[in-house]
């Protein structure tokens, strides 16, 4: 059933490019063997952006963004623009996208796969078997909040200024995402905010308990403040299912939930929009936890499975494609098994393998599955 997939791929800054490359063998690999056709275009965001055409996000390619049905993200940023003003800087790019697109619904998944449990910092007992699922809120709240900014007071101090804020719509609507996740999971929501000190916090707590009286009580809800989340995280991160949360929080949290499962390079991410009433489209982009990691960008070092397990959510979330994301899941589950690593998760007495030796193994054992 050949089709036409329009993929706008954006490599971004340090590992991205390294990372989207070999990811794009994945892509080429799925062509070929599942003869499902892609519409690939690429372009430059971030400081990548900024140096070639002076903005981090040009506005012909957020609409390119809108345009295709899904986007392929790598990571933005980079010491060398740290200096620029923060609206030019490279997480511009990013933040341009999630919000020109819409993108209030961002999962991220932590998973950790049996061979890995040894990587994470914490217990085996603690982290073996964990599947969690945070999602956060990624348009609104402090993020965007106005009024913001950065100002000279008449005595010549300085104050600096964000705002959080949240309505009841832009509650509800990612209440309801989280509510339908857990459906199809172990139908349980954490709410997380902060209502012992914040008005807008008291207001989510309200909203998230109203929907689920209304429309989802076959789902267990409970909230919790997000500093008890945080150490609950790493006393007994099974107790959760799915996390519901706001965009500072869930930017938080999300690390913390990441370093259980052992890297960082792990874990991947979707961020959708709505669903299009006439059209049944919805907006999305795919991109890994991960940042553009400076510090060994352009060494081969990378562990391109986060951008990896990207790829396999765009099948997923975008397309449909069950089987074809199930594919590389389990490619990359039996690669680990097999003992092959990268840096970030080798263990003891392993050698590391490069970002490029990782792919070849993921292929590998992808023409071994499908044969
Ligand atoms: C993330 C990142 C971004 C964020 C940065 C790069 C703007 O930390 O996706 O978690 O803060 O949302
Ligand atoms: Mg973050």
């Amino acid at each position: 059933m050949p089709s036409n997939k329009k993929l706008l791929v954006l490599p971004g800054d340090g590992i991205g490019p390294e990372v989207v490359r070999e990811v794009l063998r994945v892509v080429d690999w799925m062509d070929k063997r599942r003869h499902v056709s892609f519409d690939l275009s690429e372009d430059l965001v971030g400081g990548a952006a900024i140096d070639a055409y002076g903005t981090p996000l040009k506005e012909e390619t957020l609409e390119a963004a809108k345009a295709s049905d899904a986007v392929l993200f790598g990571s933005v940023g980079g010491p060398q623009w740290d200096v620029l003003p923060f609206d030019q800087r490279p997480e511009r790019g990013i933040l341009g996208l999630r919000k020109g697109m819409q993108l209030f619904a961002n999962l991220r998944p932590a998973k950790v796969f049996d061979a890995l449990v040894d990587a994470s910092t914490l217990k085996n007992e603690i982290v073996q078997g964990l599947d969690i699922l945070i999602l956060r809120e990624l348009t609104g709240g402090i993020y965007f909040g106005e009024p913001r900014g950065i100002e000279t007071l008449p005595d010549g101090t300085r104050r600096g200024i964000n705002t959080q804020v949240y309505t009841t719509p832009e509650i509800e609507r990612i209440a309801r995402v989280g509510f339908e996740l857990a459906q199809k999971r172990a139908k349980r929501v954490m709410s997380v905010e902060k209502a012992n000190v914040m008005e807008s916090g008291v207001l989510w707590r309200e909203e998230v308990q109203k929907l689920h009286d209304a429309e989802f009580q076959d789902v267990e809800l409970q909230h919790m403040y997000a500093d008890n989340c945080a150490m609950q995280l790493v006393r007994a991160p099974k107790q959760f299912d799915v996390i519901v949360t706001d965009n500072l929080f869930g930017d938080i949290l999300s690390d913390c939930a990441a370093m259980l499962t052992g890297s960082l390079g792990m874990l991947p991410s979707a961020s959708l929009g709505a669903v299009d009433p006439t059209t049944g489209r919805r907006m999305a982009l795919y991109e890994p936890i991960h940042g553009s990691a400076p510090d060994i960008a352009g060494q081969g070092k990378a562990n391109p499975l986060a951008q990896m397990l990207s790829l396999s959510m765009l099948l997923r979330y975008s397309f449909d494609m069950n089987e074809d994301a199930d594919l590389i899941e389990n490619a990359v589950e039996n690669v680990l098994k097999a003992g092959i690593r990268t840096g970030d998760i080798v263990g003891p007495g392993m050698k590391p393998v490069s970002t490029t030796q990782m792919t070849d193994a993921i292929l590998k054992e992808l023409d071994a599955q499908a044969a």
